[in-house]
């Protein structure tokens, strides 16, 4: 016969159990609001919307890749460009008034725009159609140019500020883990099963603050602290909804133990 441990929350009085149910509930609607918070945290460390991977890599690694705009004028795309017109798109992509210079009058024909619209519109226009075209990169508004004039070069965090993150994040989430953890086990549920839930919940933070350090050396490492943490999550919500569960359910008799 297994020896179970005589702290049962089923044995208290059904108003602190109640009590329980809602502290839990409560925990778990503060983990959705801080998903929210981090998702909009790291939103725009790339210029693209929305939380990406490019944005986890950039808050613990960085990112810097080059304007495919540039890029490509560089590589001596199109072919029959000039080359003083050439040279203007690029002194004007690397400068700091792109938004300001795109269609700036003064410029006259050296206008981006006017450089644009004669020598690439005709292949990189959204109706452009035919063999050697690309409608699906069009060029014909400052709204698609924006996109892919500016080279990306997303810092990482500093160490002081990763570590003082960490100083607030590690131990709050372990110690919630461990309260949740020690919840579950003293719920009616079958303990192989919550165990299993904490041990894996428990790795997956570990790796998840683990790899805030070391994606700052190796990239691919950020998908195991999204990982890590989405288990850690996942984790801890089971638990904290078996435990919910647990404290509504009828009481009966521990007796039988
Ligand atoms: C004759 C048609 C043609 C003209 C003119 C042309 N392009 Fe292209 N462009 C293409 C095609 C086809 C591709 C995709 C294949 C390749 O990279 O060569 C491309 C690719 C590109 C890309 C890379 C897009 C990506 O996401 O990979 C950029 C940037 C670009 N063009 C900019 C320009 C600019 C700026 C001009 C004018 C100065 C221009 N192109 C003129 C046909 C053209």
């Amino acid at each position: 016969m297994k020896q179970r441990h005589p702290f049962l929350l089923r044995t208290l009085p059904y108003s602190f159990r109640v009590g329980i149910a809602l502290l839990v509930i409560t925990l778990l609607g503060g983990y959705i609001v801080s998903g929210l918070h981090l998702s909009w945290h790291y939103d725009n460390r790339d210029e693209e919307p929305g939380l990406t991977m490019n944005d986890i890599i950039g808050a613990y690694h960085g990112v810097q890749s080059p304007s495919p705009l540039i890029q490509a004028l560089e590589e001596g795309h199109p072919e029959n460009l000039s080359d003083p017109e050439r040279d203007a798109l690029l002194e004007w992509l690397r400068g700091d008034r792109l938004s300001q210079d795109y269609d700036n009058l003064d410029l006259g024909e050296n206008a981006p725009s006017e450089i644009i619209a004669f020598n690439c519109l005709d292949c990189h226009s959204r109706a452009a159609s035919g063999e050697n075209t690309l409608p699906s990169v069009p060029l014909e508004y400052w709204d698609d140019i924006q996109g892919i004039a500016y080279s990306k070069d997303i810092q990482p965090a500093g160490t002081n500020i990763v570590a003082m993150s960490q100083h607030a994040h590690a131990p709050s989430m372990a110690i919630i883990l461990i309260v949740i953890a020690w919840l579950a086990v003293c719920t009616r549920f079958w303990m192989g099963l919550t165990g299993l839930i904490t041990f894996v919940a428990g790795l997956g933070l570990l790796v998840d603050m683990a790899g805030w350090w070391i994606t700052r050396d190796y990239a691919p490492f950020a998908y195991a602290v999204v990982a890590g943490g989405a288990i850690y999550a996942a984790g801890t919500t089971l638990l904290g909804l078996i435990v919910i569960v647990d404290c509504l359910l009828p009481g009966g008799k521990a007796t039988a133990e």
